[in-house]
């Protein structure tokens, strides 16, 4: 498959796959069809029996992405508004729900959608050129894919409130410090820093990381009682998979386990 805004490729023998969102002389904004075509390509890896880790990252040296297109929008009815925020959206939902891992690479400016995009990650890794904000209300709007729901999930109410009603953006440390981000690294280190999180990922048995996943994610949406009931569902589910036999019958001979994802 071709994208025309993205470039989609395989790393570590295709057990990693990088997806670069590439519109670098509009800082890599999301406009309808960057969005529909990360859609497919998350489609694409989804179907990749090989992929077991995504990572997400921005074309060029300043931006991961900034923001959805203010010139796609500028001139929107509400109800086109409506379908952008759906559309974007329903990006957001897709690379949440991916059943591998999703990291953010966030090279530079990760604003509006570019936020919420790194935010449906599951855990984000900075440069320290990074910078995070969810800007909208410099522009008559507040954020429409989905970051007033995340970002108060991931730093909680205030912070969330003080960042989509100042539009404040925060650099990579401060990111860091109110548990935005999982790491800063050094600019040229990001591809690299992300690869290797990557190959820890990859080299864990594949079913079992799906499904901790998956109790994460859906656990957050319940309430505790019953996020231990799909805990435990998912514990019995991978105790039916050869990879759990053989990461026991591995420990217990002081061997490394070689895992085959069934
Ligand atoms: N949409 C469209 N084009 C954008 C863009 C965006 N979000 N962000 C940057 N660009 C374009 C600029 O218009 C400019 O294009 P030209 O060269 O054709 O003039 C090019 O990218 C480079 O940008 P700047 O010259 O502005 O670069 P800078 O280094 O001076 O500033 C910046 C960088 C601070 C990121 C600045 O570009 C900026 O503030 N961008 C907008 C950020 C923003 O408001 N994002 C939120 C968008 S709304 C949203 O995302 C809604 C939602 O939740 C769904």
């Amino acid at each position: 498959m071709t994208y025309q805004n993205l470039i989609l490729e395989p790393a570590d023998n295709g057990k990693v796959a990088v997806l670069t969102v590439n519109r670098p002389k509009a800082l890599n904004a999301l406009n309808a069809d960057t969005l529909d075509e990360i859609l497919q390509a998350v489609a694409q890896v989804a179907a990749d029996k090989e992929a077991r880790v995504l990572l997400i990252t921005g074309g060029g040296d300043k931006a991961f992405i900034a923001g959805a297109d203010i010139a796609a929008m500028q001139n929107m009815s509400a109800l086109e508004g409506q379908a952008f925020s759906e559309q974007g959206q329903r990006v957001m939902q897709a690379i949440e729900a991916l059943p591998i891992p999703v990291i953010a690479l966030v090279n530079g400016y990760a604003l509006g959608g570019g936020c919420e995009l790194a935010m449906s990650c599951d855990w984000i890794i900075a440069s320290e050129r990074a910078v995070f904000g969810q800007p909208e209300v410099n522009l008559g709007i507040p954020p429409g894919f989905g970051g007033t729901q995340r970002l108060a999930r991931l730093v909680g109410r205030a912070r969330a409130l003080e960042f989509v009603t100042t539009g404040r953006s925060v650099k990579a440390e401060e990111a860091l410090r109110i548990g935005l981000v999982n790491d800063v690294v050094a600019a040229a280190q990001l591809m690299e820093k992300g690869l290797e999180a990557a190959r820890l990922v990859a080299a864990k048995a594949p079913v079992a990381v799906r499904v901790a996943k998956q109790a994460v994610q859906r656990g957050l949406d319940m309430d505790l009682a019953n996020g231990c009931v799909l805990e435990t569902t998912l514990f019995a589910f991978a105790f039916g998979t050869e990879d759990r036999k053989e990461g026991m019958t591995a420990f217990l001979a002081k061997r490394a386990a070689k895992f085959e994802g069934r």
